[in-house]
């Protein structure tokens, strides 16, 4: 490690107060936080400190234009207590993918690294190790400098915050085809993780839930014929014995688990194909019987079986599989992750 890092412990750690066989979803949070301040053009030096608020002048940019962004990842550790993380490195250049797009400063991939590596050792203990829990991390950065004036932010601050978690979804979810909201558009800001992009997402997701669905299946902006993404998911169906995903765009996501599902998948003798899936193709699938499976894909969800989908008033019913393509893909890529099995690919870091 080369990145120096003061090191601020709490008194007394919160973690009795926890129930690691029933947590929730990024909702209890470890004892320490990472910091890292931009200002007078560069990056100052991080801090690990007490999980506490912020303090923040009202006129701070975050407020008002929203300049914000975040990566999601997962920790875990394995039977001999070693820490895990899976292909860190492609979060960071990702967060400065997004960086780039909302015109903040890029982080150094040594300071989110080290930040990372040394963050997880100080609140190690927080890691669950119980199958289907893991540390959910989350890297963060916003606008910290002050001024009405609608321009870039001066000063930003860079926050790695870590949440023991079990899963994201509690069963299968029933989706709604979204034929009149998008989540992005051509030459927008979708391909990054904005954290507007994700406000803009509630309004159409409370209506669907209004209607019983538990997710939106985004369609393309402009024809709404085109499925692009599963909620904060990218989006995998299944025809016959073919696995499709929608190829990555301005609009959707580069998910890292979608990239990793496809090569294993690949790998593992399912057929798969990145071309554009037609709402009308999924829905004559449907009728037919051909359509076998459908899933979301991410870092929070791992791949997230949907039982049906909504559309144009009617429901469609996926079938109940013996040995569904999503449980056999989910079991390959959490045992990599945990280190439950050979890593060919090289993605798991040991930290
Ligand atoms: N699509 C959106 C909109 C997301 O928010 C996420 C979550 O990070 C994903 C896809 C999946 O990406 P990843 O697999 O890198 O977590
Ligand atoms: C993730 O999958 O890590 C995400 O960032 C999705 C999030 C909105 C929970």
């Amino acid at each position: 490690m080369t990145t120096s890092i003061d090191i601020k412990r709490v008194e007394k750690s919160k973690i009795s107060s926890v129930d690691f066989d029933n947590l929730p979803f990024g909702s209890v949070y470890s004892d320490h936080m990472l910091t890292c301040d931009y200002k007078n053009g560069k990056w100052q030096s991080p801090k690990i400190e007490p999980f506490a608020p912020f303090s923040l002048d009202p006129s701070a940019k975050i407020f008002h234009y929203g300049q914000s962004i975040f990566e999601g990842m997962k920790a875990y550790k394995d039977a001999e207590e070693n820490i895990l993380l899976f292909r860190p490195t492609d979060n960071c250049k990702r967060l400065n993918k997004s960086a780039e797009r909302l015109v903040i400063p890029p982080i150094p991939e040594e300071i989110f690294m080290d930040g990372l590596k040394a963050l997880l050792e100080v609140d190690s203990d927080w890691i669950p190790k119980n199958e289907g829990s893991s540390l959910y991390v989350r890297p963060f950065m916003f606008a910290t400098g002050n001024g009405f004036h609608a321009s870039p932010a001066d000063a930003y601050k860079f926050v790695i915050c870590t949440a023991p978690s079990g899963a994201y979804f509690g069963g299968k979810v029933k989706v709604l085809i979204e034929e009149r909201y998008a989540r992005a558009a051509n030459g927008g800001v979708g391909y990054a993780k904005a954290g507007g992009n994700y406000a803009a997402q509630f309004y159409p997701t409370q209506l669907a839930i209004e209607k019983g669905y538990n997710q939106v299946i985004w369609t393309d902006d402009n024809t709404h014929q085109f499925i692009e993404e599963a909620g904060a998911m990218n989006i995998f169906i299944r025809i016959n014995d073919t696995l499709i995903t929608s190829p990555t765009s301005d609009r959707i996501l580069d998910g890292i688990t979608r990239k990793s599902i496809l090569q294993i998948a690949e790998d593992n003798g399912i057929a798969t194909e990145v071309r554009k899936i037609s709402v009308g193709e999924d829905v004559e699938a449907a009728k037919s019987g051909s359509l076998k499976e459908m899933f979301g894909a991410g870092t929070a969800a791992v791949i997230s079986p949907i039982a049906g989908f909504g559309y144009q008033e009617n429901d469609f019913d996926l079938p109940e599989l013996e040995n569904p393509y999503a449980a056999k893909l989910k079991k390959l890529i959490t045992d990599i992750q945990t280190n439950k099995s050979e890593d060919p690919y090289g993605w798991r870091v040991f930290v």
